[in-house]
């Protein structure tokens, strides 16, 4: 993410966070001032962590759009410093903040009344790829790790499907704080 591309990453970032919280999206401006200050922070961490962005282009049109984002944290240096819980190790490399844009999720339909054929864009998946990929450039860890909350179904797929397993789970009384329960997933760098 190169500094003038920050703020559509923002408006993506915070309209994921608004959806996945259930806010209301007079919220999203709220949203946006905390992620803003939030990106600007990460980026002084900056070769320790980066963020990647994805973009999208329909075949044969010049034209793209953002698509998707992906925070990394390669070392201890890039590390947040209030990681969520369960608390990942410090040194390892870390992935969160993985969003792609709703009406580009999973796969397009492009049924016809001649041909019906359903394309699978994959955007969520190539970033994750992507991501793995400049980990194991930037960081001779071997291992990788990231939080799903337990109700997300589908990023939760995507990662088992990409080999990270569960190493540990929030607690019940997590539900005290009037926060989900997430898992903490790790995945060996041999399997990346
Ligand atoms: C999670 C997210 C990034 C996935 O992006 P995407 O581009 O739709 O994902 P892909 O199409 O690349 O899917 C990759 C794999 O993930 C799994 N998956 C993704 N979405 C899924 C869903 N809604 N239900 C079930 N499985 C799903 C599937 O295994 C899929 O592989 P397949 O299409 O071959 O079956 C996207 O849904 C998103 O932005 N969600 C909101 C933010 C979020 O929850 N981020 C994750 C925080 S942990």
């Amino acid at each position: 993410m190169r500094e003038e591309e920050m703020d559509m990453t923002v408006s993506l970032l915070s309209e994921s966070f608004a959806e996945s919280m259930m806010m209301a999206t007079s919220y999203v401006k709220l949203l946006e001032f905390l992620v803003k200050n939030y990106l600007i922070e990460r980026r002084e961490m900056m070769p320790h962590n980066a963020t990647l962005l994805g973009v999208y282009r329909e075949n044969g049109e010049e034209d793209f759009e953002l698509a998707g984002t992906v925070e990394l944290t390669f070392d201890r240096k890039g590390a947040n410093a209030n990681p969520p819980t369960p608390t990942p190790p410090k040194n390892s490399p870390y992935i969160c903040n993985m969003a792609v844009r709703k009406p580009l999720r999973r796969v397009l339909n492009l049924s016809n009344h001649v041909t019906g054929y359903l394309v699978r864009r994959g955007i969520g998946w190539h970033l994750l790829k992507a991501g793995e990929e400049l980990i194991t450039k930037m960081s001779s860890s071997r291992e990788v790790h990231l939080h799903c909350r337990m109700i997300d179904e589908g990023p939760f797929n995507m990662y088992t499907k990409a080999g990270y397993s569960v190493v540990k789970t929030d607690s019940i009384l997590t539900l005290l704080t009037l926060q989900r329960r997430r898992h903490l997933m790790r995945k060996r760098t041999s399997c990346l």
